[in-house]
């Protein structure tokens, strides 16, 4: 079968099953073409939270798709990649959460959004790359003793950027993780008058020397608006996609060959395809603990 005719079918079963396609920014270039909407963690859970559709299929990696149906949870969500995870959100779990608040009963756990349902059923707010600042500002401000888990480095940089101290979860990304400042140096030095733009996944050393730091719709947005003809990417090559969509005047190169998310690419167009043609690979939260996680994300709905 051929990409176009995919896509036929693609179109008539979503009319027919009133369904809606969901992906992030990291997905595959062809997903990404299919989808009704592509966004950042944040503007996706928005989306899921609001979409009249009964079927909602999340071309994303499974924390994703969990937020969507504790939000959504009259509707059917779909994986069409069951195996989709995220590194970092296996990284925590609600066993080890749960001993860090018995020893620390007064701390606010802030969670981010890479994480399990179980364990934000256990956190108080959560946060995306898109807000995180902001929500850490309100709960400083409220003197509030945090966690913040399970990235280490968004919570580094927020320390640093604005004088705070708190407890971080020593998780990470391992492919933002592993960026250092000498790729930054040689790209800089190849590009000299590119500008630097990077996730706050990456850590706080290559944060420092990014001309720019926000979220992957944040990233995109900057592109756009900003004058500059030429970027280095520090963040997952998906983005690209919409960037070089938005500009195509204007040049992109990933900070590293090495900037690929396995979890995020597993899912193709067969997947999609099989997946809304069958209906498979649906997801479930157990309603008690669906419950408590909404708590938390709607915390983060409310504040962002
Ligand atoms: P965004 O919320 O910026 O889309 O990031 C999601 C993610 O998994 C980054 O690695
Ligand atoms: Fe998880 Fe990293 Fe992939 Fe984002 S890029 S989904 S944090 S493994």
């Amino acid at each position: 079968m051929t990409k176009e005719e995919m896509y036929a079918d693609i179109r008539k079963w979503k009319e027919e099953k009133n369904a809606i396609i969901l992906a992030h920014y990291y997905q595959n270039d062809d997903i990404q073409e299919i989808a009704d909407y592509v966004g950042d963690s944040l503007a996706l859970a928005q989306k899921a939270a609001k979409t009249d559709a009964k079927i909602i299929v999340f071309c994303g990696v499974h924390f994703m798709a969990e937020t969507a149906k504790i939000l959504s949870p009259d509707k059917k969500v779909l994986l069409p990649n069951i195996n989709a995870g995220c590194v970092m959100a296996d990284m925590i779990t609600a066993e080890r959460l749960k001993a860090y608040k018995e020893k620390n009963p007064d701390t606010t756990i802030m969670v981010y959004v890479n994480s399990t349902a179980e364990v934000k059923a256990l956190s108080d707010v959560c946060v995306t790359s898109s807000n995180a600042l902001k929500i850490i500002d309100h709960y400083q401000k409220e003197g509030k003793k945090i966690l913040y888990c399970p990235d280490q480095n968004l919570g580094k940089y927020a320390m640093k950027l604005k004088g705070y101290k708190f407890d971080v979860w020593p998780g990470f990304c391992r492919i933002h993780h592993n960026l250092d400042c000498g790729m930054v140096e040689r790209m800089k030095e190849k590009y000299p008058n590119a500008s630097f733009v990077a996730h706050p996944e990456c850590q706080l050393e290559v944060l420092e020397m990014a001309d720019y730091v926000g979220s992957t719709k944040q990233l995109i947005e900057y592109v756009t608006a900003s004058d500059k003809k030429e970027f280095i990417v520090g963040t997952e090559q998906g983005v690209l996609y919409e960037m070089k969509k938005r500009n195509p005047d204007k040049t992109f190169i990933p900070l590293s060959k090495t900037l690929l998310c396995g979890q995020m690419k597993m899912t193709t167009l067969k997947h999609l395809y099989e997946c809304l043609k069958n209906e498979t690979n649906e997801i479930f939260v157990e309603e008690n603990i669906r419950i408590k996680a909404k708590n938390c994300l709607d915390k983060m709905l409310e504040l962002s």
